[in-house]
Order: structure tokens, then C-alpha cells, then sequence
């Protein structure tokens, strides 16, 4: 009955423009199950390897020394190292495999901000160089390198960037790396991150890289809106990654799929696939819901559903360049409520830099399989664009049952299409020629 009613006023939802999506309706669908929870019953505390959480003693060696003893006396299990309330500052660490990191409630782990000091690592090989800089790139702070059966949870403790340092060198041109990110982890399996506040990355918070079995649910990640690449969680050439449930506002992209760079990208030819995000709320200048720009080991199986956002530059953003070869393929994005967005929905093919110029023009990408539905916008500037490459159109772009309204009537600016072809149904405003024009069930059928 209650499933019914929702249905039909989901039929009428035009006519209900603050409808937000909620997980109260029906069952509600997990990433539980995706990477096996884990109990310890052996557990240590970084107070027992001299941690003093006073927010001034430098708590590295206990870090290290509490790391050590996991990794070199395995118990059967693994090991949950306790973070007690208290602030603990302390510089970059590596984690090991079959270890829980708890951080009670209060407690904070803390950057130091000795960027001279900082250890700085190679670049990643899909990359070919530092993100920001060439060369090598710092590493992040909370690192796991090769490891598996790894969380990081406990009562909402904090794990804080202490990033302004690394923003204002940005903004002063002056870093010799490229930023750390505040947790990266490589070559990684079956990892979970879950009930944790990440706050002041120097750079992008959460990397999975060259990843597979990865959840993230219940974070909280904050950074100011002027704070420089601040992206919220980035699975990059990962597969089988599962994030719900998660409050992001920072000042880059939210969650921004990817999958390496150019050349670099291209020869390591790892692909991220089998992501889904939901029940994700937040707010960024820049987008929402992001694929690339760096996906030149290809992105696939993407399914983001029940997304709120507030305060965005661009909701929905598939975005790819000439030069990044790779493809983005059966990507589906349904159920996003947004407010206050300066553009709805944007899929590009002229987006972001190149790591040298030592890239290969002919190297196009292929943008095939992209389902759009069920999103309503209120006080949405421009309705969006979808703008593929002449030599190598987007095909299989579907837009389905797409509201967006602009702040003042009759509304948000018409949609701009160029290079693609696909179709689109209910929506408003009325939607570019290019998708309306072809046929339409026979082009949408093939992945959905
Ligand atoms: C941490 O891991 C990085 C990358 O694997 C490695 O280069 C570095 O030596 C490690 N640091 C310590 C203190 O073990
Ligand atoms: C921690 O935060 C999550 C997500 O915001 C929330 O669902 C959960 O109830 C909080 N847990 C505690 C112990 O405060
Ligand atoms: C498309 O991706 C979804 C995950 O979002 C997956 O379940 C489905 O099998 C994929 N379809 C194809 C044809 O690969």
C-alpha cells in the first residue's frame, strides 16, 4: 500500500518539486555484504605506545610503534588499535593488513603541518607524475600501501587534515609536490571506512587506488567551499566499491570516479568498475556526482542513486578530454534531488588538463550507455549540456523523467547538445533536438 502511494507520487512529482529522496521507502538496500566485517577481540591502545592526545606531543612513534606490533605479533584476527578521545597530532603513517583503527568518540587524529618535513613518494604509475606537479607526490596522511582487511571506523572521531597550510602554498604557487591526499590506499582489498568525520584535507580526502572491495558509509567529510581540491572520495581504478550514506560538503567534487591519466592512464589500463553511491547528501562548487576527467583506464558499472544536493556548481558531470583514451560505459545516475546548482547535468569531452604534451591527440574517448533519471532540480541556472567529440560522438545518452527549474520563471536556460545521440523522455525543459530526434527505445535498450 505505503509502496503504491509512493509510486503515484513519483508519477506526480512534477507537481511536488521539494519531494527529497529519503531511505525510507521500501526496503532499504546496503553495502553490507560487499567486503566481510571483521571483530577483533584483539585490541591494543595508542596510550599503551606513549600516545598522549593533548593536541601538542607529537604522537608519531606511537603510531608507528602501535603499527608495528600489529603487523609483526599477528594475532588471530587482526588487531583493533583504540584512539581515545583526546587530540593525538602526528605525522603521516602507514597502515597494516588485518587491522581495525577505532577513534572513539572525541577523538581526533591530527595532521602536523611540517610540510618540509613530509615524506614524498612515486607517482603513481597511471599517472605518470604528480596530479599537481611533476615529479614525485607526497604521500598521503593515513596511507595503506598493498595491504587487505583493513577498517577504519568507530564513534564519528575526526581525522583532521589541518589542510590551510598546503591551501595557502597552492594559492602561493610555492608546493614542490603535489598535495597529500588525507587517506589514499593502494593495492588495496577489502577495506571498509565507516562512522568517521574527515575534515581540512591538504587535497583530495579519500583515494582508493588500483583498489577492489572497498566500502565507505556513514563519514561525514567537510572542507571549506574556497578550499582547493578538496574532492570528497575518489575510487580510482578500483573495482567493487560501495559508498552510502555519507554527508560530503567540500570545495571540489563530492565523489569523482577515475581511472588514470593520458598516456599514463592508457598503458596501465585499469579501469574502475562495479561503483555504486547512494544515499549521498552535499554541497561543492564544482560537481556532485563526477566520472573523470582522468578515466583513461576506462569507467564502468557506475550506479549513483538518491543523492541530494544543495548549493552545487554541476549536479551530474561525466567529464573526459581528447587525449585520455579509455571509455565511460553503462553508467547509470537516478533519484537526485538538487537546489541551488548553477547547471543540472553536464557530459563533456573537453574537460581537464594533460599530464605533458607528450599525449595522443588521436586517443579519443568513448562515451556509450548513460542513463539519467528521475532528477528534480529547483533554482537550477542552465538545465545542462551534453557536448561529445566530432570524431567520436556519445552515443546511448538517455535522459528520463528530468525536472529542472531555474530560480526565476519559465526557468532554468535551454539544454546544449552537440556530438551525441540518444533519447529523452518527460523532460523539462524540453530537451536538445539531438536526443529527441533518434529513435528512441532502440538506442536506450542495450545496457538498461
Ligand atoms: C610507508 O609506505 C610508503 C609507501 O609504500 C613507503 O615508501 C614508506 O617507506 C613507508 N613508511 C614507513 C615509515 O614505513
Ligand atoms: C555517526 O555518524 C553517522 C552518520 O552521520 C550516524 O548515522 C551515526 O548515528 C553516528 N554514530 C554515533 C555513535 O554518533
Ligand atoms: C551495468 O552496470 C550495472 C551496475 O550499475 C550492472 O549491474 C550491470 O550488470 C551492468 N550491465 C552490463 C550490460 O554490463
Amino acid at each position: 500500500m505505503l509502496r503504491s502511494v509512493i509510486s503515484l507520487l513519483l508519477c506526480f512529482s512534477a507537481m511536488v518539486p521539494f519531494l527529497k529522496y529519503t531511505s525510507a521507502i521500501g526496503d532499504v538496500i546496503t553495502c553490507s555484504g560487499t567486503v566481510p566485517m571483521r571483530y577483533r577481540s584483539d585490541k591494543i591502545s595508542i596510550t599503551d605506545f606513549g600516545g598522549v592526545g593533548d593536541g601538542r606531543t607529537l604522537n608519531t612513534k606511537a603510531f608507528r610503534a602501535a603499527i608495528y606490533r600489529i603487523q609483526h605479533l599477528r594475532r588471530r584476527g587482526g588487531t583493533l588499535l583504540y584512539i581515545p578521545p583526546g587530540v593525538y597530532l602526528t605525522e603521516s603513517f602507514n597502515l597494516t593488513s588485518h587491522m581495525t583503527l577505532y577513534l572513539a568518540k572525541d577523538a581526533v587524529i591530527r595532521a602536523t603541518q611540517d610540510t618540509w618535513n613530509w615524506p614524498v613518494i612515486a607517482p603513481l604509475p597511471s599517472y605518470g607524475r604528480g596530479r599537481e606537479l611533476p615529479g614525485g607526490r607526497y604521500m598521503s596522511f593515513i596511507h595503506g600501501d598493498g595491504v587487505h582487511d583493513v577498517i577504519i571506523t568507530g564513534e564519528n572521531g575526526t581525522i583532521d587534515g589541518q589542510g590551510d597550510v598546503w591551501w595557502n602554498m597552492w594559492r602561493q604557487r610555492s608546493l614542490q609536490y603535489t598535495r597529500p591526499n588525507l587517506v589514499e590506499f593502494m593495492n588495496a582489498k577489502n577495506i571498509i571506512i565507516s562512522n568517521v568525520i574527515f575534515r581540512n584535507s591538504p587535497f583530495w580526502n579519500i583515494h582508493p587506488v588500483y583498489c577492489s572491495g572497498v566500502v565507505i558509509r556513514y563519514v561525514t567529510i567537510l572542507a571549506p567551499f574556497d578550499s582547493p581540491n578538496t574532492d570528497g572520495i575518489d575510487p580510482d581504478s578500483s573495482s567493487n566499491v560501495c559508498i552510502e550514506d555519507s554527508y560530503i560538503a567540500t570545495g571540489d567534487d563530492l565523489v569523482a570516479v577515475k581511472s588514470g591519466w593520458d598516456e599514463y592512464g592508457i598503458a596501465y589500463g585499469r579501469p574502475s568498475s562495479g561503483i555504486t553511491i547512494r544515499r549521498v547528501t552535499g554541497s561543492s562548487p564544482f560537481s556532485g556526482i563526477a566520472i573523470g576527467s582522468e578515466t583513461s583506464g576506462g569507467v564502468e558499472d557506475v550506479l549513483a542513486e538518491n543523492i541530494n544536493l544543495y548549493n552545487m556548481g554541476i549536479g551530474i558531470h561525466l567529464k573526459t578530454n581528447i587525449g585520455r583514451g579509455g571509455f565511460i560505459r553503462n553508467i547509470t545516475v537516478s533519484d537526485v534531488y538538487m537546489e541551488n546548482a548553477q547547471k543540472g547535468i553536464r557530459i563533456a569531452g573537453d574537460v581537464g588538463d594533460h599530464p605533458d604534451d607528450k599525449f595522443n591527440p588521436n586517443a579519443l574517448p568513448v562515451v556509450n550507455g548513460v542513463m539519467i533519471k528521475n532528477v528534480w532540480g529547483v533554482k537550477v541556472q542552465q538545465s545542462g549540456s551534453i557536448q561529445g567529440l566530432k570524431n567520436s560522438p556519445f552515443t546511448q545518452i538517455c535522459l528520463s523523467n528530468i525536472n529542472l527549474r531555474g530560480a526565476v520563471a519559465p526557468g532554468s536556460t535551454p539544454w546544449k547538445c552537440s556530438d551525441v545521440s540518444g533519447a529523452a523522455v518527460q523532460v523539462s525543459p524540453w530537451p536538445c533536438s539531438e536526443l529527441i530526434g533518434t529513435g528512441r527505445t532502440a538506442s536506450c535498450s542495450s545496457y538498461f
